[in-house]
C-alpha cells in the first residue's frame, strides 16, 4: 500500500448477512492502482475506517486468489462495526493494510492440519480453508473443529457442504437455545478432540478466537503431545497505528500488529504477561 498510514477509499461490492450480529461485506478500492498493488496472506488484516467516526482492525475473510474484490466478516460490536452495519452497497469505507503476519500457509504443505475456530475467530480461517480446498491434494490430513456459542451464532454454514467434501468438519456449540434442532456436539471446543483423528505427528495446529478458548485449546493440545512450535494463534489486542507505532498491541517485546497477529505459541511461551496461559519469564 502506497502510504500505510492514509486509509484509500473502497466500495462496497456486496453485502452477506452471515448471522443476527454478523456481516461479510465485499470491498474493492476505488483507485486502480491501488486494487492492482493490493495483495495479502490469509490470517492478516485491515484497518478499516468509517468516516467520522473511527478505525478498527479486521481481518482478511477471503481467499487471496479471489481478488480483485476482498472480503471482511465483521462483527457488530461498537463504534465502528454498529456504524459499518448501517452501510450499504455502493457506498465507501477507508481501508489500509493489508498488515501483521499471515498463517504459515507453505509449512502446511505436506502436512497434517488441525484448525480449531471459536465463533467469528472462523473469519481468519476461512482463507486458508478455501486455499486447502483449491491444492487439496498438496496437504494431508485436514481436520476443522468450530465451536460457537449457539446454533444461530455459526458463521459461513451454507459452506459447509462444499468443505466437507474435502475435509473432515467437526461441530460444537455451548448451548440450543429452545425451537432450535442441532444434532452435532453441545459443549466447548475442546470437547471435540476426543473425536477427532489428528495426531501430533506431522501436523501443524492454527487456533482462532476468544483468548480463553485459545488457552483452553493450547493447554489441552500440549497434553496430547503437540509441541508449542506445531501451534500456531491469532491474537486480538486493541489497536490503533497497525504498523508498530504507537505501542497500543504490546506485549512485552511482541507487538501484535507486526509481530502478529499469528504468533507461532512457541514465541508467547516466555512472555511475562503469560498470554495464553504460558510461563511467564
Ligand atoms: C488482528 C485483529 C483482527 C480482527 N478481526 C476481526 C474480524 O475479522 N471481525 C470482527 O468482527 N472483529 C475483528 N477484530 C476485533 C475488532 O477489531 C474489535 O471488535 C473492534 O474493537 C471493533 O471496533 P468498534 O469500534 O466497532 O468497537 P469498540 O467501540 O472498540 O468496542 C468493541 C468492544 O470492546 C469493548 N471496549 C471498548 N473499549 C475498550 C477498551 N479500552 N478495552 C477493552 N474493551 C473495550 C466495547 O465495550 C465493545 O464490547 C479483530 C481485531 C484484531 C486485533
Ligand atoms: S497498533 Fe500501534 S504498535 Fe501495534
Amino acid at each position: 500500500m502506497i502510504n500505510p498510514f492514509k486509509p484509500a477509499r473502497a466500495l462496497i461490492r456486496g453485502v452477506q448477512k452471515e448471522t443476527y450480529d454478523t456481516t461479510t461485506y465485499t470491498l474493492s478500492f476505488e483507485d486502480a492502482r491501488v486494487r492492482e498493488e493490493f495483495a495479502f496472506q490469509p490470517g492478516q488484516f485491515n484497518m478499516i475506517t468509517l468516516f467520522g467516526i473511527g478505525e478498527a482492525p479486521v481481518s482478511i475473510s477471503s481467499d487471496p486468489d479471489e481478488g480483485p474484490t476482498f472480503q471482511h466478516t465483521v462483527r457488530h460490536v461498537g463504534n465502528v462495526t454498529k456504524a459499518l452495519a448501517r452501510l450499504k452497497v455502493g457506498d465507501a469505507v477507508g481501508v489500509r493494510g493489508a498488515y501483521g503476519t499471515g498463517w504459515p500457509m507453505e509449512l502446511l504443505r505436506g502436512r497434517n492440519v488441525l484448525i480449531v475456530a471459536g465463533g467469528i475467530g472462523l473469519a481468519p480461517l476461512r482463507p486458508v480453508i478455501t486455499q486447502i480446498l483449491r491444492q487439496r491434494r498438496d496437504f494431508g490430513r485436514v481436520e476443522l473443529l468450530y465451536g460457537a456459542r449457539t446454533p444461530a451464532d455459526m458463521l459461513y454454514t451454507p459452506q459447509f457442504p462444499r468443505w466437507q467434501e474435502e475435509i473432515k468438519l467437526y461441530q460444537a456449540v455451548d448451548v440450543v437455545p429452545d425451537g432450535y434442532s442441532w444434532e452435532q456436539r453441545v459443549g466447548v471446543v475442546t470437547t471435540l478432540f476426543g473425536e477427532m483423528e489428528s495426531q501430533p505427528a506431522d501436523t501443524i495446529v492454527l487456533t482462532c478466537g476468544p483468548e480463553i478458548m485459545m488457552k483452553f485449546v493450547v493447554k489441552d493440545l500440549l497434553t496430547r503431545g503437540f509441541l508449542s512450535d506445531q501451534i500456531y494463534v491469532s491474537l486480538e489486542r486493541r489497536m490503533s497505528c497497525g504498523v508498530k507505532k504507537c505501542g497500543k498491541c504490546q506485549i512485552g517485546p511482541k507487538f501484535v500488529c507486526r509481530d502478529g497477529p499469528v504468533f507461532a505459541y512457541a514465541e508467547l511461551m516466555g512472555l511475562s504477561e503469560g498470554v495464553l496461559g504460558g510461563v511467564a519469564g
